[in-house]
Protein backbone atom coordinates (compact mmCIF):
# COMPACT_ATOMS: atom_id res chain seq x y z
CA UNK A 1 0.00 0.00 0.00
CA UNK A 2 2.19 3.27 -1.28
CA UNK A 3 0.42 6.41 -1.74
CA UNK A 4 -1.33 7.12 1.49
CA UNK A 5 -1.59 11.10 1.12
CA UNK A 6 -0.46 11.51 4.91
CA UNK A 7 0.23 15.16 5.41
CA UNK A 8 3.07 16.76 7.06
CA UNK A 9 1.29 19.64 8.61
CA UNK A 10 3.12 21.08 11.19
CA UNK A 11 6.67 20.99 12.44
CA UNK A 12 8.55 22.76 15.56
CA UNK A 13 11.75 22.09 16.55
CA UNK A 14 11.09 18.84 18.72
CA UNK A 15 7.27 17.62 17.53
CA UNK A 16 5.40 17.39 14.11
CA UNK A 17 1.68 16.85 12.90
CA UNK A 18 0.61 14.48 11.04
CA UNK A 19 -3.06 14.85 8.98
CA UNK A 20 -4.99 12.63 6.46
CA UNK A 21 -7.81 13.19 4.87
CA UNK A 22 -8.79 9.18 5.35
CA UNK A 23 -7.26 6.38 6.81
CA UNK A 24 -5.86 3.60 4.60
CA UNK A 25 -7.21 1.11 6.96
CA UNK A 26 -7.99 -0.52 10.33
CA UNK A 27 -4.98 -1.28 12.54
CA UNK A 28 -3.00 2.05 11.34
CA UNK A 29 0.48 2.76 13.59
CA UNK A 30 2.63 5.54 12.36
CA UNK A 31 6.14 5.44 13.31
CA UNK A 32 8.44 8.08 13.36
CA UNK A 33 12.15 8.00 14.99
CA UNK A 34 11.45 6.28 18.55
CA UNK A 35 7.41 8.08 17.97
CA UNK A 36 5.40 4.93 17.44
CA UNK A 37 1.37 5.07 17.75
CA UNK A 38 -1.74 3.32 16.64
CA UNK A 39 -3.96 5.40 14.87
CA UNK A 40 -7.72 5.94 15.24
CA UNK A 41 -9.31 8.20 13.09
CA UNK A 42 -12.45 9.97 13.21
CA UNK A 43 -14.97 9.54 10.74
CA UNK A 44 -14.93 11.19 7.39
CA UNK A 45 -18.56 11.53 6.94
CA UNK A 46 -19.49 12.97 10.39
CA UNK A 47 -22.80 14.40 9.15
CA UNK A 48 -24.35 10.78 8.75
CA UNK A 49 -23.03 10.25 12.12
CA UNK A 50 -26.08 11.07 14.89
CA UNK A 51 -23.98 12.54 17.61
CA UNK A 52 -20.33 13.87 17.79
CA UNK A 53 -17.56 11.48 19.16
CA UNK A 54 -15.53 13.07 21.99
CA UNK A 55 -12.91 11.01 21.90
CA UNK A 56 -11.32 7.76 19.73
CA UNK A 57 -14.53 6.54 17.58
CA UNK A 58 -14.97 3.28 17.31
CA UNK A 59 -15.26 2.40 13.68
CA UNK A 60 -16.45 -0.68 13.68
CA UNK A 61 -19.84 1.13 15.16
CA UNK A 62 -19.72 3.43 12.25
CA UNK A 63 -20.71 1.25 9.69
CA UNK A 64 -23.16 3.51 8.14
CA UNK A 65 -20.82 6.54 7.31
CA UNK A 66 -20.05 7.27 3.52
CA UNK A 67 -16.39 6.10 3.01
CA UNK A 68 -13.45 8.49 1.62
CA UNK A 69 -13.40 8.57 -2.07
CA UNK A 70 -10.83 10.34 -3.99
CA UNK A 71 -10.15 10.36 -7.53
CA UNK A 72 -13.42 8.29 -8.05
CA UNK A 73 -12.14 5.47 -6.26
CA UNK A 74 -12.95 4.46 -2.50
CA UNK A 75 -9.43 4.22 -0.53
CA UNK A 76 -10.12 0.81 0.86
CA UNK A 77 -14.03 0.12 0.39
CA UNK A 78 -13.95 -2.25 3.74
CA UNK A 79 -12.80 0.83 6.07
CA UNK A 80 -14.60 3.89 6.63
CA UNK A 81 -11.56 5.65 8.55
CA UNK A 82 -12.16 9.48 8.20
CA UNK A 83 -9.75 12.15 8.52
CA UNK A 84 -7.54 12.24 11.67
CA UNK A 85 -3.99 13.78 13.12
CA UNK A 86 -1.40 12.87 15.64
CA UNK A 87 1.04 14.94 17.13
CA UNK A 88 4.41 13.36 17.27
CA UNK A 89 7.00 14.48 20.06
CA UNK A 90 10.62 14.08 21.29
CA UNK A 91 11.98 14.69 17.95
CA UNK A 92 15.75 16.05 17.75
CA UNK A 93 16.01 19.71 16.35
CA UNK A 94 17.37 19.86 13.37
CA UNK A 95 16.53 16.15 12.27
CA UNK A 96 14.83 14.48 9.10
CA UNK A 97 12.87 11.69 9.79
CA UNK A 98 10.87 8.77 7.82
CA UNK A 99 7.24 8.84 8.29
CA UNK A 100 6.67 4.54 8.27
CA UNK A 101 3.29 3.32 8.41
CA UNK A 102 1.26 -0.16 8.41
CA UNK A 103 -1.99 -1.20 8.78
CA UNK A 104 -3.38 -4.67 9.36
CA UNK A 105 -2.31 -7.58 6.59
CA UNK A 106 -0.29 -4.61 5.12
CA UNK A 107 3.47 -4.50 4.94
CA UNK A 108 5.27 -1.22 6.59
CA UNK A 109 5.48 1.58 4.44
CA UNK A 110 7.25 4.86 3.91
CA UNK A 111 4.24 7.50 4.09
CA UNK A 112 6.72 10.55 4.27
CA UNK A 113 9.73 12.49 5.29
CA UNK A 114 9.69 15.23 7.93
CA UNK A 115 12.54 17.91 8.83
CA UNK A 116 11.98 19.56 12.50
CA UNK A 117 13.45 23.15 12.51
CA UNK A 118 16.50 24.30 13.73
CA UNK A 119 15.31 26.86 16.76
CA UNK A 120 17.02 30.42 17.01
CA UNK A 121 19.77 30.77 19.22
CA UNK A 122 19.52 31.19 23.33
CA UNK A 123 16.61 30.07 25.97
CA UNK A 124 13.36 29.53 25.00
CA UNK A 125 11.78 32.50 26.72
CA UNK A 126 8.16 32.45 26.44
CA UNK A 127 4.95 31.13 24.62
CA UNK A 128 2.14 32.44 22.67
CA UNK A 129 -0.70 31.80 20.57
CA UNK A 130 -2.76 33.39 17.84
CA UNK A 131 -6.14 32.47 16.39
CA UNK A 132 -7.53 34.54 13.20
CA UNK A 133 -11.12 34.71 11.71
CA UNK A 134 -13.31 33.10 14.38
CA UNK A 135 -16.28 34.42 12.64
CA UNK A 136 -18.63 33.29 15.20
CA UNK A 137 -22.48 33.38 14.32
CA UNK A 138 -21.60 32.11 10.60
CA UNK A 139 -24.23 29.37 9.40
CA UNK A 140 -22.65 28.45 6.42
CA UNK A 141 -19.42 28.26 4.57
CA UNK A 142 -18.35 28.35 0.46
CA UNK A 143 -20.00 30.00 -2.16
CA UNK A 144 -23.42 30.76 -2.06
CA UNK A 145 -23.64 28.89 1.57
CA UNK A 146 -23.12 25.42 0.09
CA UNK A 147 -21.34 23.82 3.00
CA UNK A 148 -23.12 23.21 6.19
CA UNK A 149 -22.71 22.22 9.02
CA UNK A 150 -25.41 19.11 9.64
CA UNK A 151 -23.44 18.32 12.80
CA UNK A 152 -24.70 21.35 14.14
CA UNK A 153 -27.88 19.66 15.78
CA UNK A 154 -26.04 16.84 17.02
CA UNK A 155 -23.21 18.60 18.94
CA UNK A 156 -26.12 19.86 21.03
CA UNK A 157 -25.22 22.17 24.14
CA UNK A 158 -27.66 23.47 26.51
CA UNK A 159 -28.95 26.04 24.95
CA UNK A 160 -29.26 24.07 22.07
CA UNK A 161 -27.29 23.33 18.82
CA UNK A 162 -23.44 24.28 19.35
CA UNK A 163 -22.23 25.91 15.93
CA UNK A 164 -19.11 25.21 14.06
CA UNK A 165 -17.34 28.46 14.88
CA UNK A 166 -17.87 28.03 18.35
CA UNK A 167 -17.03 24.45 18.53
CA UNK A 168 -13.97 25.31 16.13
CA UNK A 169 -12.90 28.66 18.65
CA UNK A 170 -13.21 26.37 21.71
CA UNK A 171 -11.25 23.85 20.53
CA UNK A 172 -8.34 26.13 19.73
CA UNK A 173 -8.04 27.81 22.62
CA UNK A 174 -8.23 24.40 24.36
CA UNK A 175 -5.40 23.06 22.38
CA UNK A 176 -3.17 26.34 22.38
CA UNK A 177 -3.39 26.75 26.22
CA UNK A 178 -2.28 23.22 26.83
CA UNK A 179 0.35 23.76 24.50
CA UNK A 180 1.55 26.20 26.78
CA UNK A 181 0.64 29.63 25.51
CA UNK A 182 0.48 32.34 28.17
CA UNK A 183 -1.50 34.46 26.26
CA UNK A 184 -3.86 34.23 23.17
CA UNK A 185 -4.16 37.29 20.36
CA UNK A 186 -7.71 37.11 18.36
CA UNK A 187 -6.55 38.57 15.28
CA UNK A 188 -10.06 40.42 14.19
CA UNK A 189 -13.12 38.30 12.31
CA UNK A 190 -14.02 37.77 15.65
CA UNK A 191 -17.53 37.78 14.84
CA UNK A 192 -19.29 37.39 11.28
CA UNK A 193 -22.03 40.40 10.99
CA UNK A 194 -21.43 42.13 14.25
CA UNK A 195 -25.24 41.48 16.09
CA UNK A 196 -25.58 41.87 19.55
CA UNK A 197 -25.46 38.00 20.05
CA UNK A 198 -22.96 37.51 18.60
CA UNK A 199 -20.43 39.93 20.05
CA UNK A 200 -21.70 38.52 23.31
CA UNK A 201 -21.10 35.41 22.24
CA UNK A 202 -17.40 36.02 21.52
CA UNK A 203 -17.00 38.11 24.30
CA UNK A 204 -18.46 35.04 26.66
CA UNK A 205 -15.94 32.23 24.99
CA UNK A 206 -13.00 34.75 25.71
CA UNK A 207 -14.24 35.21 29.45
CA UNK A 208 -13.88 31.49 29.69
CA UNK A 209 -10.32 31.02 28.06
CA UNK A 210 -8.01 29.62 30.43
CA UNK A 211 -5.30 32.33 29.90
CA UNK A 212 -5.65 36.22 29.03
CA UNK A 213 -7.19 36.86 25.49
CA UNK A 214 -5.50 40.28 23.37
CA UNK A 215 -8.35 41.25 21.06
CA UNK A 216 -8.40 43.72 17.61
CA UNK A 217 -11.38 44.12 14.72
CA UNK A 218 -11.46 43.27 11.63
CA UNK A 219 -13.86 44.13 9.03
CA UNK A 220 -16.29 41.45 10.29
CA UNK A 221 -16.70 43.47 13.58
CA UNK A 222 -17.53 46.89 12.46
CA UNK A 223 -20.63 46.14 10.14
CA UNK A 224 -23.32 47.34 12.35
CA UNK A 225 -24.30 49.94 14.85
CA UNK A 226 -23.45 47.62 17.94
CA UNK A 227 -21.12 48.68 20.10
CA UNK A 228 -18.69 46.31 20.06
CA UNK A 229 -15.87 47.48 22.33
CA UNK A 230 -18.43 47.83 25.18
CA UNK A 231 -19.99 44.94 25.21
CA UNK A 232 -16.17 42.69 24.71
CA UNK A 233 -15.51 45.23 27.72
CA UNK A 234 -18.60 44.01 29.51
CA UNK A 235 -17.31 40.49 29.45
CA UNK A 236 -13.32 41.58 30.33
CA UNK A 237 -11.84 41.98 26.52
CA UNK A 238 -10.42 45.35 26.36
CA UNK A 239 -9.76 46.49 22.92
CA UNK A 240 -7.96 50.30 22.96
CA UNK A 241 -9.33 52.71 19.91
CA UNK A 242 -5.14 53.50 19.70
CA UNK A 243 -2.23 50.65 19.17
CA UNK A 244 -1.09 48.58 22.40
CA UNK A 245 1.63 46.52 23.64
CA UNK A 246 2.19 43.74 26.10
CA UNK A 247 4.97 42.60 26.83
CA UNK A 248 6.04 39.08 27.41
CA UNK A 249 9.42 37.45 28.32
CA UNK A 250 11.31 37.91 25.22
CA UNK A 251 9.19 39.56 22.65
CA UNK A 252 7.08 42.63 23.30
CA UNK A 253 3.09 42.29 21.25
CA UNK A 254 1.84 44.71 19.76
CA UNK A 255 -1.27 45.36 18.63
CA UNK A 256 -3.50 47.54 16.50
CA UNK A 257 -7.39 47.28 14.71
CA UNK A 258 -6.74 48.14 11.09
CA UNK A 259 -10.71 47.86 10.36
CA UNK A 260 -12.39 51.33 11.26
CA UNK A 261 -15.51 53.30 10.21
CA UNK A 262 -18.86 52.69 10.62
CA UNK A 263 -19.79 50.78 7.41
CA UNK A 264 -18.26 47.31 6.94
CA UNK A 265 -14.86 47.93 4.61
CA UNK A 266 -13.43 44.56 3.03
CA UNK A 267 -10.16 46.85 2.85
CA UNK A 268 -8.06 47.26 5.89
CA UNK A 269 -6.66 50.93 6.65
CA UNK A 270 -3.59 51.37 8.36
CA UNK A 271 -2.55 55.68 8.40
CA UNK A 272 0.36 57.00 8.97
CA UNK A 273 0.06 58.60 12.42
CA UNK A 274 -1.24 54.98 13.31
CA UNK A 275 2.18 53.45 11.71
CA UNK A 276 4.28 55.16 13.67
CA UNK A 277 2.79 54.53 17.09
CA UNK A 278 2.94 50.63 16.01
CA UNK A 279 6.58 51.43 15.07
CA UNK A 280 7.23 53.43 18.13
CA UNK A 281 5.55 50.69 20.69
CA UNK A 282 7.79 48.29 18.90
CA UNK A 283 10.83 50.41 19.28
CA UNK A 284 10.45 51.12 22.79
CA UNK A 285 9.89 47.90 24.32
CA UNK A 286 13.56 47.38 24.46
CA UNK A 287 13.25 44.00 23.34
CA UNK A 288 11.71 42.18 19.80
CA UNK A 289 8.49 43.06 18.28
CA UNK A 290 5.46 40.48 17.00
CA UNK A 291 2.99 42.93 15.92
CA UNK A 292 -0.26 41.20 15.29
CA UNK A 293 -2.83 43.27 12.51
CA UNK A 294 -5.72 41.92 10.75
CA UNK A 295 -5.54 42.70 7.64
CA UNK A 296 -2.23 41.89 5.55
CA UNK A 297 -0.39 44.84 3.22
CA UNK A 298 -0.91 44.77 0.14
CA UNK A 299 2.10 43.64 -1.96
CA UNK A 300 1.54 45.08 -4.97
CA UNK A 301 -0.07 49.07 -6.20
CA UNK A 302 -3.11 47.17 -7.47
CA UNK A 303 -4.87 44.35 -5.31
CA UNK A 304 -4.45 40.76 -6.74
CA UNK A 305 -5.81 38.71 -4.47
CA UNK A 306 -9.41 39.02 -2.39
CA UNK A 307 -10.40 40.28 0.08
CA UNK A 308 -8.61 43.16 0.22
CA UNK A 309 -5.18 44.26 2.62
CA UNK A 310 -3.69 47.37 3.95
CA UNK A 311 -3.79 49.66 0.49
CA UNK A 312 -0.28 49.82 -0.97
CA UNK A 313 0.73 53.22 0.07
CA UNK A 314 -0.19 52.42 3.86
CA UNK A 315 1.91 49.52 3.84
CA UNK A 316 4.97 50.52 2.21
CA UNK A 317 5.17 53.38 4.49
CA UNK A 318 4.11 51.37 7.69
CA UNK A 319 7.43 49.60 6.50
CA UNK A 320 9.02 52.12 6.13
CA UNK A 321 8.08 53.46 9.64
CA UNK A 322 9.55 50.37 10.96
CA UNK A 323 12.91 50.69 9.31
CA UNK A 324 12.99 54.46 10.58
CA UNK A 325 12.49 53.31 14.03
CA UNK A 326 15.30 50.55 13.51
CA UNK A 327 13.24 47.91 14.40
CA UNK A 328 12.94 45.99 10.90
CA UNK A 329 14.86 43.20 11.72
CA UNK A 330 14.07 42.77 14.74
CA UNK A 331 9.97 42.66 14.63
CA UNK A 332 7.37 40.04 13.07
CA UNK A 333 4.13 40.94 11.52
CA UNK A 334 1.49 38.60 11.58
CA UNK A 335 -2.43 38.99 10.13
CA UNK A 336 -5.63 37.00 8.90
CA UNK A 337 -7.98 38.12 7.02
CA UNK A 338 -7.31 36.35 4.15
CA UNK A 339 -8.36 32.42 5.91
CA UNK A 340 -4.91 31.68 4.29
CA UNK A 341 -1.41 30.56 5.24
CA UNK A 342 1.25 32.74 3.56
CA UNK A 343 4.77 33.72 4.50
CA UNK A 344 6.37 36.25 2.79
CA UNK A 345 9.31 39.68 3.14
CA UNK A 346 7.40 42.91 3.11
CA UNK A 347 10.13 45.42 1.91
CA UNK A 348 12.84 44.68 5.47
CA UNK A 349 9.99 43.54 7.66
CA UNK A 350 8.58 39.33 7.66
CA UNK A 351 4.46 38.80 6.97
CA UNK A 352 2.84 35.91 7.72
CA UNK A 353 -0.64 35.42 7.01
CA UNK A 354 -2.70 32.66 9.29
CA UNK A 355 -5.34 31.03 7.93
CA UNK A 356 -8.88 30.76 9.75
CA UNK A 357 -10.23 28.80 12.98
CA UNK A 358 -13.16 27.51 11.51
CA UNK A 359 -12.83 26.74 7.42
CA UNK A 360 -9.94 24.20 6.00
CA UNK A 361 -7.53 23.37 7.29
CA UNK A 362 -9.30 25.12 11.02
CA UNK A 363 -5.71 26.14 12.48
CA UNK A 364 -4.39 28.28 15.92
CA UNK A 365 -0.58 29.41 15.58
CA UNK A 366 1.76 28.81 18.64
CA UNK A 367 5.12 31.06 18.91
CA UNK A 368 7.98 30.16 21.06
CA UNK A 369 10.43 32.96 21.58
CA UNK A 370 13.85 32.35 22.14
CA UNK A 371 16.57 34.75 22.73
CA UNK A 372 17.92 34.88 19.44
CA UNK A 373 14.27 34.64 17.18
CA UNK A 374 10.76 33.29 16.94
CA UNK A 375 9.35 30.25 15.57
CA UNK A 376 6.06 29.79 14.41
CA UNK A 377 3.99 26.74 14.47
CA UNK A 378 0.57 26.55 12.71
CA UNK A 379 -1.02 23.53 13.89
CA UNK A 380 -4.73 22.15 12.37
CA UNK A 381 -7.20 21.80 15.52
CA UNK A 382 -7.19 18.49 16.13
CA UNK A 383 -10.38 17.62 18.22
CA UNK A 384 -12.67 14.92 15.73
CA UNK A 385 -15.50 16.82 15.45
CA UNK A 386 -13.64 20.25 14.04
CA UNK A 387 -11.67 18.12 12.01
CA UNK A 388 -14.15 16.67 10.90
CA UNK A 389 -16.37 19.79 9.86
CA UNK A 390 -12.76 21.59 8.83
CA UNK A 391 -12.04 18.99 6.08
CA UNK A 392 -15.62 18.73 4.88
CA UNK A 393 -15.10 22.62 3.82
CA UNK A 394 -11.85 21.93 1.84
CA UNK A 395 -14.29 21.39 -0.91
CA UNK A 396 -15.65 24.32 -0.80
CA UNK A 397 -14.83 26.57 -4.22
CA UNK A 398 -15.17 23.12 -6.11
CA UNK A 399 -11.96 22.20 -4.12
CA UNK A 400 -10.02 25.23 -4.84
CA UNK A 401 -10.31 26.25 -1.12
CA UNK A 402 -8.39 22.92 -0.30
CA UNK A 403 -5.41 24.10 -2.15
CA UNK A 404 -5.36 27.92 -1.74
CA UNK A 405 -6.10 28.14 1.75
CA UNK A 406 -3.49 25.83 3.78
CA UNK A 407 -0.21 27.51 1.77
CA UNK A 408 2.80 25.39 1.88
CA UNK A 409 4.60 23.75 5.23
CA UNK A 410 7.35 26.64 4.67
CA UNK A 411 4.45 29.57 5.27
CA UNK A 412 2.96 27.55 8.16
CA UNK A 413 6.09 27.05 10.26
CA UNK A 414 9.21 29.01 9.96
CA UNK A 415 12.12 30.51 12.18
CA UNK A 416 13.08 33.81 12.03
CA UNK A 417 16.14 35.24 13.62
CA UNK A 418 16.64 38.60 15.03
CA UNK A 419 19.59 40.38 13.47
FE1 LIG B 1 -12.33 36.63 7.99
FE1 LIG C 1 -11.35 40.05 7.38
Amino acid sequence: MTGWPIEIFAVDDCSAQLAWRASPGPGLEVEVGDFSARLQASPKAMLALDRVPDGPVDVAACTGVRRYWEGGRALDPAWAGGPGSVLVEGLEPGTCYDVVAKADGRPRFLAGRLRTLRPPEGRLLSRFATVSDLHIGERRFGVMGRVRDAQAGAAAGPDGPVPYPVRALEAAIEEAAAWGAEVIVAKGDLTNLTTAAEVRDVALLFARCPVPVEALLGNHDNNSRVNVRAVLARHGTVVPWQPWARDLAGVRLVLASTAHGEERFHRGQLPQPVARQLARLAAEGGRPAWIGLHHPPERWPFPTVYPPGIPFGEGRAFAAELAKAGVASTCWVSCGHRHRNRCYRYGPVLVTEVSSTKDYPGVWAGYKVFEGGLLQVVRRTARPDVLSWTETTRRAMNGQWGRWSPGRLADRCLVHHWA
